[in-house]
């Protein structure tokens, strides 16, 4: 009997799980010299706002105490230099990105704002890291583990590389939970964005993608116990911007 090959979504499409990683790779090689203007256009600046609330849960120590960051799918940084701007001089950020174009777009932004001693640039793979076990404080990953084909993979990995008592934080879209929000969200989803994505990186199909991408990933509650079946504890999320986005907390413990 032939072996059953295994799918899942890009997008609106259904592929081999084994294509996947190479098509979001397109994506993000494609729009990564205008990935940081086209997430202020798409989210009207919104995504400061979200990424701020996600440093205040990561919460690095002010001190010289050090502190070791993990930003996994961590693209050009942005999360990265906020915690290093809100911590104190102990704090170190290692953004690990399977994507060549978006690290460079960072490491030249790090250099730009002298921060690349304490900013550290890393080609990998959420879902097998070359980390040791339990060697980081926090791990965090913003808008990336929906790219992620394996997301079981990525968790189990997020939990091996924290050290007991580390935190982990998840900032993903989520689905709305406001009444008449919803479908001025849609409208606005898959109309405007692609639209935008299209003027100004030249690619529609990038951000059709990133549009579907949020509609096919798990509803917050059911992303919630994945975390938990990943074995982080007092798992919670926070929802935001009428549950735009949300961002997931667990512990290693
Ligand atoms: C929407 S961007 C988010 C970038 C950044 N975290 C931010 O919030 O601005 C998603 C990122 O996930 C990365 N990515 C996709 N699959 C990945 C994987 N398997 N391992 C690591 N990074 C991955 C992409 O290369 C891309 O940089």
């Amino acid at each position: 009997m032939a072996a059953r090959r295994e799918e899942t979504h890009f997008g609106d499409k259904t592929v081999p799980l084994a294509d996947k990683q190479g098509l979001v790779d397109d994506v993000f090689h494609s729009v990564a010299r205008r990935y940081d203007l086209m997430n202020d256009l798409m989210s009207g600046g919104l995504h400061r706002a979200w990424k701020d609330a996600l440093v205040t849960a990561v919460n690095p120590p002010k001190s010289d105490r050090p502190f070791a960051l993990l930003d996994l799918a961590g693209g050009t940084g942005d999360v990265a230099f906020r915690v290093v701007a809100a911590g104190g001089p102990g704090t170190r950020v290692t953004v690990c990105d399977i994507n060549s174009e978006m690290l460079s777009v960072g490491r030249e932004r790090a250099a730009e704002r002298g921060c690349d001693d304490v900013v550290r640039f890393e080609q990998g793979n959420a879902e097998e890291l070359a980390h040791p076990d339990r060697s980081f404080d926090c791990v965090t990953i913003a808008f990336g583990i929906r790219n992620v084909p394996r997301i079981e993979r990525a968790l189990a990995e997020a939990h091996r590389v924290l050290k007991i008592g580390g935190r982990f934080l998840c900032l993903e879209f989520s689905s709305v939970d406001v009444p008449g929000l919803e479908a001025l969200y849609e409208l606005y989803s898959f109309n405007v964005i692609p639209a935008i994505g299209e003027a100004v990186t030249g690619d529609r199909e990038a951000y059709k993608y990133l549009v579907e991408s949020i509609r096919k990933f798990p509803k917050p509650k059911a992303f919630a116990q994945m975390i938990e079946d990943a074995h982080f504890r007092r798992v919670s999320f926070t929802s935001m911007t009428g549950g735009v986005v949300a961002l997931h907390s667990g512990w290693r413990l």
